[in-house]
């Protein structure tokens, strides 16, 4: 049992904040910024905007971009790590503020900035039990509320906004989400972890040190299980937390650097968001095409992290 992505859509937030902006409150520089991570900007919502807003602006259109309303939808699964509310799930708060008419599961996952992987992760699984008929998976973040204004190590570093795909079910296997897997590390708590007041405490060579292994060894296990190399691959969009990070993993697999999506230059790391944000940016900008193969590695918070390949 199979699946095809059918619609999606996304929402950046309309507040930019540029390198120069945080070099007015900050010890820092858009030269040193753009060189260790490649971020030039990044996107805040605004003070009364939460996640929940932002997850129903890029659902809205994701629907309208598969000409279906949201009684199409048979689940509904948002990966976020930054809920205003701890209950209920923005999932359910979509669902009812699109004015679903019939009940249908709907359930948030949190796996930072590896969540839209676990859920498409999730997505694959209910598609290949024959549970569901149309899945949508949300990433949506606020980062700017976990924000040190203080501390220029991690300020810099996040975005908000919100990504949707919707997938429906196929008789193809070899179109939508093909393969997933995901893995997560608890002993690695320390390097990148929420603290109680609500900031990001960070580890950032040593997360970076995981990150650039972690990435392409989940890639190689998605490649080496599909039998493809990346000549098979027309993009690999890498989670976008830094731009080095990017280049070193996506080179260790063998891809050139015109095969690698990036976006973390102008949303800077949208956590949960990135990899759907990133997937909007390059339909809207006439990259990726329909029928194309795209190779989605991620890693987070946990640490987590996993791989996805999906037929456009
Ligand atoms: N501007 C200027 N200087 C800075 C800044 C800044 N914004 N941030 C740090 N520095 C300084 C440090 O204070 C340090 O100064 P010191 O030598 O006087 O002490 C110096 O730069 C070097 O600091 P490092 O942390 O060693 O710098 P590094 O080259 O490792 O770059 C960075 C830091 C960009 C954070 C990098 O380590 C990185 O990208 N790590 C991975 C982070 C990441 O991907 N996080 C993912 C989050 S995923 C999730 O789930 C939320």
């Amino acid at each position: 049992m199979g699946n095809r992505l059918v619609g999606y859509g996304s929402y950046l937030p309309r507040r930019v904040m540029t390198n120069h902006d945080f070099a007015k409150i900050l010890d820092t520089s858009d030269e040193w910024i753009v060189q260790r991570t490649g971020i030039r900007e990044r996107h805040y919502a605004a003070d009364n905007e939460t996640v929940a807003d932002m997850a129903v602006i890029a659902a809205t259109r994701a629907l309208e971009n598969a000409k279906l309303t949201i009684d199409d939808i048979d689940l509904i699964i948002v990966a976020t790590t930054t809920p205003e509310l701890d209950f209920p799930s923005v999932a359910v708060q979509v669902m009812g503020r699109l004015n679903a008419t019939h009940d249908i599961p709907a359930f948030d996952v949190r796996g930072a900035c590896t969540g839209y992987i676990y859920a498409l992760h999730c997505a694959r699984a209910f598609f290949t039990a024959g549970i569901h008929e149309r899945i949508m998976i949300i990433g949506a973040e606020k980062l700017s509320r976990f924000i040190d204004w203080s501390d220029r190590s991690t300020a810099v570093l996040f975005g908000d906004g919100a990504g949707a795909m919707i997938f429906q079910r196929s008789t193809s296997s070899y179109s939508g989400i093909i393969d997933t897997v995901v893995m997560s590390d608890g002993k690695c708590f320390g390097m990148l972890h929420g603290t109680p007041d609500h900031h990001i405490a960070m580890n950032g060579p040593e997360t970076y040190k995981k990150a650039v292994t972690c990435m392409p060894e989940a890639a190689r296990y998605i490649m080496e299980h599909a039998g493809i190399t990346a000549d098979n691959v027309d993009w690999i969009i890498p989670h976008q937390a830094n731009l080095r990070i990017i280049q070193s993993g996506a080179q260790r697999l063998g891809f050139p650097l015109e095969k690698i999506l990036v976006t973390v230059d102008k949303h800077a790391n949208t956590s949960g968001a990135s990899g759907v944000l990133a997937l909007a940016y390059g339909f809207d900008n006439g990259l990726i095409k329909p029928g194309q193969l795209i190779l989605y590695p991620a890693f987070g918070s946990g640490l987590t992290w996993g791989a996805t390949l999906i037929r456009v």
